[in-house]
This record gives structure tokens, sequence and C-alpha cells, in this order.
């Protein structure tokens, strides 16, 4: 039972059934109770108001309750919420299907549309296996994948995601092996990574990475050759490359997708979080034209046997539809690059602080590595007693903005990071010990 006494019934009621992500309810911290959202603000119920630091899980790009936004979702809620995608057909989805054809780069010009990230890339991979079975070559359907990348939660992204993740480890035996492998980043470890490929070719379907930014393995990042040398290899030996830009699509590194950084196309592109601006709950995953022709026969069973409940929600859509319509309109890569600019200068003094392992900016994301974060908890409290919502974990301290955020905000976050890591290096014996 918790001690609730100045929280709302509804907190007091529902913390007792509700079972929160990624949380040890036994130790963890009494989640802050939101009344509402509005521009880059969090109000809490009891009447305090946040700064976001992270838009939501990196989703609430165009900041929260964007009229436009929400003008076009009330209105498909009144003509039509949902209705299911086998046999019908609604406006908004199509619309967004050739709104995102013609946006992503290159032939990525079909798109399948589900819920979650982790569906989406679930659904990728299912496509690169069935594009090998439809092309007469069924024994592809392992995944070459890196340490540090992060596709999801669900068992089939848990196996291509880092083996060595707190979240995803405990379930090695449920998962299907894959072939997870470190990132190349110098000359040898490229050619390392070119005999590996060549010897696994055979029995591989698809290389998977998230281009630019490993995000939840740590913030990592890599520049846009390592993306170009793996398309390469993918050509040279015949196998497939799915990027998820779930994270740093729609404009957070600085491009609206960031393959185009490295003049990369992939054969599959998975997308999600920005992609409603963080309003509803929706995913692509879009695949080019040769691949999906691989599914085009007489034969029923060469089509994608896949249909989730809300594919194709209607009212997601509408709320893609009308977020794609604020990049068209308003200036949101020129504010990432104008965020980009400020992080870079704001967050330098942390460098030189005992402790930090490195500085580092990319977009609109600014991370700071310290050597152990100690108490997370206690760093967290740090930022909301500063009014500032930011959720540090494994050893990084980072911001991930909505795009829109106001410069005056987004400096009282940046000093909260600096001030709150020198605060944290003063205890660093703590840490250490
Ligand atoms: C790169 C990447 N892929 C996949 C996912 C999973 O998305 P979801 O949480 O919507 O399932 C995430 C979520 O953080 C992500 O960052």
């Amino acid at each position: 039972m918790t001690d609730n006494s100045k929280r709302p019934a509804w907190f007091t009621e529902g913390y007792n059934h509700i079972w929160m992500p990624y949380t040890q309810m036994q130790t963890s911290p009494l989640p802050q109770a939101v009344r509402s959202t509005h521009d880059t603000h969090i109000v809490l119920e009891d009447g305090r108001e946040l700064i976001d630091g992270i838009a939501s899980w990196w989703s609430a790009c165009h900041g929260y309750n964007h009229p436009h936004i929400r003008e076009a979702v009330s209105k498909q809620l009144e003509t039509m919420p949902h209705v299911m995608l086998a046999g019908l057909s609604n406006e908004p989805a199509f619309t967004l299907a050739t709104r995102l054809a013609a946006l992503t780069p290159g032939d990525l010009n079909r798109v399948f549309f589900s819920e979650s990230g982790s569906v989406s890339v679930e659904l990728a991979m299912k496509m690169a296996v069935q594009y090998w079975i439809n092309s007469g070559d069924a024994g592809r359907n392992k995944f070459i994948a890196f340490k540090n990348g992060y596709h999801g939660d669900t068992i089939g992204t848990m196996g291509i995601g880092d083996p060595d993740n707190i979240m995803h480890g405990p379930f090695s035996g449920l998962m299907a092996p894959q072939l997870v492998v470190d990132l190349p980043g110098t000359d040898e470890e490229r050619v390392a990574f070119e005999v590996f490929v060549a010897e696994n070719a055979h029995h591989t379907a698809a290389i998977i990475m998230e281009p630019l930014v490993q995000g939840a393995g740590g913030m990592l990042f890599h520049d846009a050759g390592v993306v170009r040398f793996i398309r390469e290899v993918c050509d040279q030996h015949g196998v497939l490359l799915i990027l998820d830009e779930i994270m740093v699509g729609f404009g957070r590194v600085g491009t609206l997708f960031a393959c185009e950084q490295a003049g990369v196309v992939p054969d599959i592109i998975t997308v999600s979080k920005s992609l409603t601006g963080g309003t509803m709950a929706l995913a692509a995953t879009i695949a080019t034209d040769r691949l999906f022709e691989a599914f085009l026969d007489d034969a029923l069973e060469k089509c994608l046997m896949h249909g989730p409940t809300y594919t194709g929600n209607a009212l997601a859509c509408a709320a893609a539809n009308a977020s794609l319509d604020l990049f068209e309109s308003e200036p949101r890569l020129k504010q990432v690059a104008a965020i980009e600019a400020h992080l870079v200068k704001a967050l330098e003094p942390c460098r030189t602080i005992d402790g930090v392992v490195d500085v580092r900016v990319k977009g609109a994301i600014g991370v700071v590595e310290l050597e152990t974060l100690g108490d997370m908890y206690w760093i967290r409290q740090c930022f909301l007693d500063r009014g500032c919502w930011v959720r540090p974990f494994g050893n990084v301290v980072y911001l991930m903005p909505a795009f829109t955020m106001a410069p005056k905000d987004l400096e009282m976050l940046s000093d909260a990071v600096v001030d709150i890591v020198g605060a944290w290096s003063e205890r660093l014996d703590e840490w250490r010990s």
C-alpha cells in the first residue's frame, strides 16, 4: 500500500492496481500525478508545472496539445474513429500512406501500419524473412544486429537488441538466437564485419540498425559513413537492410530521416513516436517496391499474413497527417538546428566536471555520459526540484526536447543539467564505492 495522502483519489486507488513500465514498484518513488499538458509543459495535480526535457519518450515533437492535431483528431472522431482495414479502407490511412511514400527516400513506397514501434519492427522482420521465402531462398531467418541496439520489448525485437541489456537479458532462453555484433567503426572492424556477413549471408534475412544514434542502448552516436558502409555490405552479399528510425525519424537528428544524411535507402524503414506528434499510438513499416513485389502472386500464402486489429486506425492516421502538415507549415528542421546550436554551447561546461566521460550533441539530442549514474532516483529528484522532467538511465543524462521549445525553457533545462551534474560530481566518491 502507498502513502498517497496528498494525491488525488484516482492515483491512490489506481496505484494499487496499475503495473508501471520499467519500474521496480517496491523501491521506486511514486510517479508524478499529471493533470494536463500544454506547449512543452507538464502540469501536475499539486499545481507544479514541469518543463518536459524528453518529450514523452521522444515523441511529442510539436509540444503538447497542438491545436492543429487536436482539430484533426476531433473532426475524425466525429465522422469515424476506426474501421477494420482488411476489405475496407479509410481516407486518413490511405492519404498517410501516400504522404509517407513521398517523404521517405527512394522507392520506399509501401506502408504497413501497426500500433507500436516494437510491432513495426516485428513486421519488418516478418517481411524480410518472407521476402526470401517468396523469392525461393527459404533458409534465411536470422538477423544481424548490433550491440547497444534497441528495437523494442516484444520477444522478436528483444532478440535483435543488445544481449547484455538489463531489460532483455533474463529472457535469453525465450528469444530466437540472432547474430548480434559490434557496430563496425574502424577499418579493421569493417574488414572483420564484412567477413562475418559473407560467412552468414546464406541464412541472414537482413541487417537491422538504428541509423546515427543508438538510443535506449546509451544514446551512442556513429557517423553517416557507418550506415553507408553497412548498406554497401548488404548489397555486396545480397542481404536486406532494415533501418529502425523510430527514435531518429521526423527531424530528431536534423534531417527528416536519418538515412538522408548517409544518402542511403534501406529496403525497409520503421517509424513511430513522432509520427503522430506524440498523440496517438501508431507506427509504420515502409518497404521498397522491389520488396513488395515479391509478395504479389496468385497464391494466397505469398501475401503478408499479418493484420493487427487497429492497423490503419483512422484517428491515429488523422493525427499523423496533421503532424506531417506541421512539418510542412512550421520550421521544424530550423528549430532542431537552433536546439543543436544551443545544446552544443550550453552542455560544454559539463566536459570538465570530474566523472563526466563524454558530452555529445546531435540534432535535438544532448547527452552527458557519466562514469555511473549512482543513485538514479536522486538525480531525477534533483531535476524535479528544478521544475524539469528529465529521466536519466544507464549512465547518461540526456535531453530530447520538443522542437518547439521556447529558448528560455531550453536554457532552464541545460542549466539544470550542468548544475545537477556538478552536484552529482561532488558525491562521486560515494557513487564510485
Ligand atoms: C529505435 C527504437 N526502436 C523501437 C522502439 C520500440 O518502440 P515502442 O516503444 O513504440 O514499442 C523504440 C522505443 O524506444 C526505439 O527507440
